[in-house]
Formats: C-alpha cells, sequence, structure tokens
C-alpha cells in the first residue's frame, strides 16, 4: 500500500508526462510536474484540466473531486523546486540517454531518503540510465502507454541492478494509480512493441503476397481476435517510418524474423508514412477521414 502523503515528480511534461502527471494526481498524490520548457509546462496544466473536466462532464467525477485533483497538481520549470521531499521520481523527458542521465543525477540528492527513480524510456537500457546514479537497485522502467488515462497496462521494466524491493513499490504504486503492471526484463522492444512489430510487419508481408487487400488483413484482426484496430490501420497511425525504425533495431538485435518486409521500406522511401503525411497502407482526406475503398491492392504493388 502507497500512503497518500507521498510526493511524486514527474520531469518533463511532454505527451506522456502530461498523462502520467494526471494519474498521480487524480489518485490522491501531490504531484510536482517539471519541464524546462515553460510552455510546454502551460500545454500540459491545460490539457490536464482539460482531462479532469471530461471526467465532470462524462459523471465519473465529482466536481470537488476534479477541484481537489486539480490543487494536487503544480508545475516547476527547475527539478530544484520539483524534487524535494519526493519519494517517486517519473522522469519522461526526451527520449535521449545524455539527458535521461543528467536528470536522475541531478535529482538524486534532492529526493527524498530512499526514493524510486522512474524512467518512462520506450528504448533506451535502463542499466546504463541506471548507472548514472549511485544507488542503481532503485531504479526501474515504467513504460506507460498513450494515452495515459486510457491505457491500463505499465510495463515494468528491470535493469540488471534493480532490486525486489523496488520491483514490489513500484507495483504497489502502478496498483495506487489503477494500473496494471506486468514484469519484463529488458530486452529489445519489451514485450507490446515486440508482439506490436512482429503483427504489423507480418500483416505487410501478407499484403505484399496477396494473401489478402489490406481491408480484409484488418478486418480478420478485429473481428477474429477483437483487436480494437487492424495491424494496417494501426501502422498508419503510428506511422511507418516510425515502425520501420523499431523493425531494423530489432533485426540487428534479435534477428531474421523481424527483417523488415519491403513493402514498408517502399512506402517509407514514397512517403506514405500513415495517417501523418495524408497516406499510408490507406489514404486520408484532408479532414484526416480515411478514402472508402482506398487500401493499397496487391496488384498496384
Ligand atoms: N509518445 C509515446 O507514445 C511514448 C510511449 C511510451 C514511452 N514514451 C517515452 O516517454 C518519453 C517522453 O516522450 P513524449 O512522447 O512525452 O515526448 P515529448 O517530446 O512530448 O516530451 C518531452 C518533454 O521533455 C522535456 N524536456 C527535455 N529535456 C528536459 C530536461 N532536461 N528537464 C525537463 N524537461 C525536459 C521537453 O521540454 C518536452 O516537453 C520518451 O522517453 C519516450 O520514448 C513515449
Amino acid at each position: 500500500m502507497i500512503d497518500n502523503n507521498q510526493i511524486v515528480v514527474v520531469v518533463g511534461a511532454g505527451l506522456m508526462g502530461t498523462g502520467i502527471a494526471h494519474a498521480f494526481a487524480s489518485s490522491g498524490f501531490a504531484t510536482r510536474l517539471v519541464d524546462s520548457n515553460g510552455q510546454a509546462l502551460d500545454k500540459a496544466l491545460q490539457n490536464i484540466h482539460a482531462i479532469i473536466d471530461g471526467g465532470v462532464k462524462l459523471g465519473k467525477l465529482v466536481p470537488e473531486a476534479a477541484a481537489a485533483a486539480k490543487e494536487r497538481l503544480s508545475v516547476h520549470t527547475a527539478l530544484a523546486e520539483g524534487a524535494p521531499g519526493a519519494s517517486l521520481l517519473v522522469e519522461t523527458v526526451s527520449e535521449n540517454l545524455a539527458l535521461k542521465k543528467a536528470v536522475l543525477a541531478e535529482a538524486v540528492p534532492l529526493l527524498a531518503e530512499g526514493a524510486l527513480l522512474a524512467t518512462n524510456t520506450s528504448a533506451l537500457s535502463v542499466t546504463e540510465i541506471a548507472a548514472s546514479v549511485p544507488r542503481p537497485e532503485r531504479v526501474i522502467g515504467m513504460h506507460f502507454f498513450n494515452p495515459v488515462h486510457k491505457m491500463k497496462l505499465v510495463e515494468l521494466v528491470l535493469g540488471i541492478a534493480t532490486d525486489a524491493d523496488t520491483v514490489a513499490r513500484s507495483r504497489a504504486w502502478c496498483d495506487a494509480i489503477g494500473k496494471t503492471s506486468i514484469l519484463v526484463n529488458e530486452s529489445p522492444g519489451l514485450t507490446t512493441s515486440r508482439m506490436s512489430a512482429m503483427l504489423g510487419n507480418e500483416a505487410m508481408w501478407m499484403l505484399q503476397e496477396g494473401t489478402a487487400s489490406a481491408e480484409d488483413i484488418d478486418t480478420a484482426l478485429r473481428m477474429g481476435f477483437n483487436h480494437p484496430m487492424g495491424p494496417l490501420e494501426l501502422g498508419d497511425l503510428t506511422g511507418w517510418d516510425t515502425r520501420l525504425s523499431v523493425l531494423r533495431y530489432l533485426h540487428a538485435t534479435l534477428g531474421e524474423k523481424f527483417r523488415p518486409c519491403p513493402l514498408i521500406i517502399k512506402m517509407v522511401a514514397a512517403g506514405r508514412h500513415g495517417r501523418k503525411t495524408g497516406h499510408g497502407v490507406y489514404r486520408y482526406d484532408e479532414a484526416g477521414q480515411r478514402v472508402p475503398g482506398s487500401g493499397l491492392k496487391a496488384s498496384a504493388l
């Protein structure tokens, strides 16, 4: 059980930091959100208030609870203001090893004795990040999913030094904010990115081979397996450029089974990155709506 008097500091007020700070503040913890960029903090605060207000409109939250959640959250441009006395730090700054190491090293002397250090890195080594602090056994990966207020999962990622007490406390923190945690040893793609990359790649191989149409491959996974979205629609949403770089990394680290399908390489070279470029496996109109019947056809490959 986590005692509600504990203070949480979330460092990095981007897409993920916004959701993570909301999760802690709305679960009853004094939450300090730190970002070196004041505009990012303004935007994050606005977005967090919008999520909380949305909860009131949907009847999930009474106005008093919404006001209390807003009050529990404060924003700061310096770690020296946000970190003192906090017993959990969640680092979610930009995906850059040197930056993450610097944040942890600066925070440690300011935090409460025995504080837990969590990193939300997607792909960097928890072991390497942990090497920047004197007690690496207190460092763990806490990999959240976007949008944080809707996604239940947290992958807890164990670096080489992460100890059992850190794992137990991290699980308790996840329980306290209503998330389901799983344990993963540090490894390329963890569980989720690895599975998702494999599925998206295989769907592209099937499309390339003319096994079925894009629409039918997506329908198969939605209707046959209850996936909320098919693997090709999901690739269009994530971006095939991002997908390709993940696949190249997994291919280099885990071997042949992750060799990127040539169709993905061709699509990325053509600028068909997905929704963000208006064209991926499907085409999208100016309003971002998918054009019916626009799925890539095997005969046109
Ligand atoms: N976007 C996702 O879907 C997703 C999912 C899981 C994990 N992640 C990981 O979460 C982390 C953040 O991703 P994001 O998408 O929120 O990025 P983002 O670019 O939206 O936000 C990063 C924030 O970090 C801030 N920042 C940079 N240096 C800082 C410093 N020294 N001190 C304080 N703040 C600093 C930036 O100003 C920015 O606001 C990355 O490690 C990413 O890999 C992202």
